[in-house]
């Protein structure tokens, strides 16, 4: 007899991730259940110095609230004219609880006169997957791009409007969720931990 499908947890309170993560992740043998479904999973600081730290941190705090394997994910906008900043401080790196709005702006502000040439950078994904027994394992994906000196186009979230990756001539704010789930950093690590996945999804077969 078939078991039922596995739940693994998507340990994200961000919708937009949520929703994308959503779109990526269909495997038969696994079901993939988000964590607002367990109202006692508490937040996590995300206060590790690397995205991978804070990728891990929130799965195994979500495998050890649920009882159930966990994947989250953390992403960071590195871009080389300020030395990889914001990178793990891009959730706030306007400030402690600073809008999307607000991060854009201090963006474009620390890159004013730096020509589009200049202007490399790039989106890193890190995925963890962990089960509540503790063990872990982690991909990553990266996007390169350039950051545009003006906000274009009105889909997507956070960096999404000033993110042009290269090769293209539409910013992530412009693109489709499906042209920019195509492409992005996060279908990058969502594709790099499929085997870990995938060797689950068999074992309930
Ligand atoms: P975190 O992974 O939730 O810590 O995300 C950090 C910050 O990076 C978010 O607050 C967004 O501003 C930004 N971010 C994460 N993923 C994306 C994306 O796919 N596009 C644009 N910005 C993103």
């Amino acid at each position: 007899m078939k078991s039922p499908p596995e739940k693994i947890v998507v340990a994200t309170a961000n919708r937009h991730k949520a929703a994308e993560l959503a779109a990526m992740l269909a495997l038969p043998g696994l079901e993939f259940v988000p964590l607002s479904d367990f109202p006692a999973a508490g937040p996590v600081e995300e206060d590790g110095l690397t995205l991978e730290e804070n990728a891990l941190k929130k799965a195994r705090s979500a495998a050890a609230a649920t009882g159930l394997r966990a994947l989250a994910d953390d992403t960071g906008l590195e871009v080389e004219a300020l030395g990889g900043a914001p990178g793990v401080y891009s959730a706030r790196y306007a400030g402690e609880g600073s809008s999307y709005a607000d991060n854009n702006a201090k963006l474009l502000r620390a890159l004013e006169g730096v020509p589009f040439e200049a202007r490399k950078a790039a989106f890193r994904c890190v995925i963890a997957l962990c089960s509540p027994d503790g063990a872990s394992v982690t991909a990553e994906g990266r996007v390169a791009g350039r950051i545009l000196e003006a906000p274009r186009g009105a889909d997507g979230f956070g960096y999404d409007p000033l993110f042009l990756p290269d090769g293209g001539r539409a910013s992530f704010a412009e693109l489709s969720a499906e042209e920019k789930n195509s492409i992005s950093h996060r279908r990058a690590a969502v594709r790099n931990i499929l085997p870990a996945l995938e060797k689950i999804a068999d074992e309930q077969v």
